[in-house]
């Protein structure tokens, strides 16, 4: 789909978001040709500095961060040129008016705020001072979108006094990521799944993201987030949305991100037997958690696992498992459908021992989708039942261009210049995770009870092999 010419303006431009991943997306998007011509791109951040110096700083963070291969010289000094820099100050006047000057009123204007929250404001606020906030700007926030739903009232709240509803683009990255937006063509582009999506065939379904970093340099923003704000209550709550809404009328903004509203509603607060937080140990090669926070009475969880339950019609009595944390096994994320055993086995008792069938929908690595199917073992072994896997994997499936699909941001840049918010998270939506979420927090804080260690490389604390366990059933082995 094309994109009409824009002005984006990044503040934060020097930031490690920006380097790591908005620039060489944006530039991944230019190699790609999905650039219109009359693109631009500003820089901004706090210290001077010349358009050729930033330009140097993006070329330094396309080489770094850019996909092999679409490094050539010729394309990256070409997209150099539509990028420009300007220094200002978030909080006083310093710039704002050269950044007037700038960006032009005949094309689509986009801010990207790559930088804290307490800055969302002053943003804000001289955006419209300085007449840059048209009927049709737009904005760009990322996460943490609060840290409470206290905080995250108050940021939307602000947000709201100088821009629409309409304006706002909350990025959650995942919802950029080309496996989650299969989830709703596999769900809602074919009738195979969508009459068993439900309680009376679906037993459990599964989400892990597993991750093998430690919280590294970020030790003192994680420490005051933990797994449960960091992850649990953005992107593992917009898997857990997707995978359980009902089909919204229309794949637009409003209609799906009604339903998954409905999703965060209906979910039922977490008892505490049915919730393990970890903190990963250290060995001889990596540091410890306390280590990395440089903090050992931290009692901040790098890992979770939680069994959820929504209570609607459809969902009543299948739990959702979902379990995240650093410094695990793998780094590998997936969500697990695990259907019901057939009624009744005509092959005997011993048929439903197996596992039955299971959707697996694999967001990282090797992105695609595997359902687990039982068939007769060939030969002449009489009726032995076995499982097999029908597989496919983008790469593939589609050829080997299909794993280099557009990354998560360069998606969802692009989404915001054309206008389309249904990957973006609404205010209330985020406003209701954090609802769900604060009162699950306050009663571990309450308690102040230390997480359970675990092993670097490990699948993560005993305890939470147990909540399923307990039940009869069991994590997959995700790798
Ligand atoms: C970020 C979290 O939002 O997502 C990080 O703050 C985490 O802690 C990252 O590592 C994971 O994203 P991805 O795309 O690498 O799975």
């Amino acid at each position: 789909i094309p994109v009409d010419p824009f002005d984006l303006v990044i503040f934060g431009g020097t930031g490690d978001l920006a380097r790591r991943k908005i620039l060489p997306g944006l530039y991944r998007r230019f190699w790609a040709g999905q650039m219109p011509e009359d693109a631009r791109i500003v820089g901004c951040s706090r210290h001077e500095m010349s358009d050729d110096e930033y330009r140097e700083e993006v070329r330094g963070a396309i080489q770094e961060f850019a996909i092999e291969g679409k490094e050539d010289a010729e394309k990256v000094d070409a997209f150099l040129e539509i990028i420009s820099f300007v220094a200002v100050d978030a909080t006083g006047d310093k710039g704002w008016k050269e950044l007037a000057k700038k960006v032009r009123d005949e094309v689509v204007n986009a801010f990207y705020f790559s930088v804290g929250p307490s800055l969302f404001g002053d943003l804000a606020e001289r955006l419209h001072k300085y007449k840059m906030a048209g009927q049709d700007t737009r904005i760009v926030v990322e996460k943490p979108f609060g840290h409470d739903l206290k905080s995250a009232q108050d940021l939307n709240a602000t947000l709201r006094k100088y821009f629409a509803e309409e304006q706002i683009y909350r990025i959650d990255h995942y919802l950029g990521k080309e496996t989650v937006q299969n989830l709703m063509a596999v769900r809602f582009g074919n009738v195979l799944f969508e009459p068993l999506w439900n309680a009376l065939y679906v037993d459990h379904i599964q989400i892990t993201v597993a991750e093998t970093v430690g919280v590294g340099g970020r030790g003192s923003y994680y420490d005051k987030s933990g797994a449960m704000r960091d992850m649990v209550q953005n992107h593992l709550m917009q898997l857990l949305c997707l995978i359980a809404m009902e089909p919204p009328h229309h794949f637009e903004p409003d209609a799906v991100r009604d339903e998954k509203l409905k999703v965060i509603r209906a979910l039922d607060p977490v008892q505490p037997e049915d919730l393990v937080r970890g903190q990963y140990e250290g060995d001889d090669k990596v540091a410890s958690y306390f280590d990395d926070v440089e903090d050992p009475g931290s009692i901040t969880e790098s890992f979770i696992a939680m069994k959820l339950h929504i209570s609607n019609w459809r969902w009543k009595g299948t739990p959702i498992y979902v379990r995240t944390g650093k410094r695990l096994k793998a780094r590998a994320s997936e969500i697990a459908v695990v259907f019901k055993h057939p009624p009744h086995s005509i092959f005997g008792e011993k048929a439903n021992e197996r596992r039955g069938n299971v959707l697996v929908i694999r967001l990282q690595p090797n992105e695609g989708m595997n359902l687990r199917v039982t068939i007769k073992e060939p030969g002449p072994g009489g009726m032995r039942l076995i499982e097999v896997p029908l597989d496919m994997s983008f790469a593939d499936a589609l050829g080997p261009d299909a794993g280099d699909v557009a990354d998560a941001y360069e998606r969802l840049i692009m989404d915001v210049i054309r206008g389309n918010q249904t990957l973006f998270m609404r205010g209330d939506e985020v406003e209701a995770a954090w609802a769900w979420a604060d009162p699950i927090i306050a009663s571990w804080e309450e308690s102040g009870e230390r997480p359970k260690s675990y092993a670097p490389g490990s699948t993560g604390p005993e305890e939470a092999l147990m909540l399923l366990y307990r039940e009869g059933r069991r994590w997959r082995d995700v790798k």
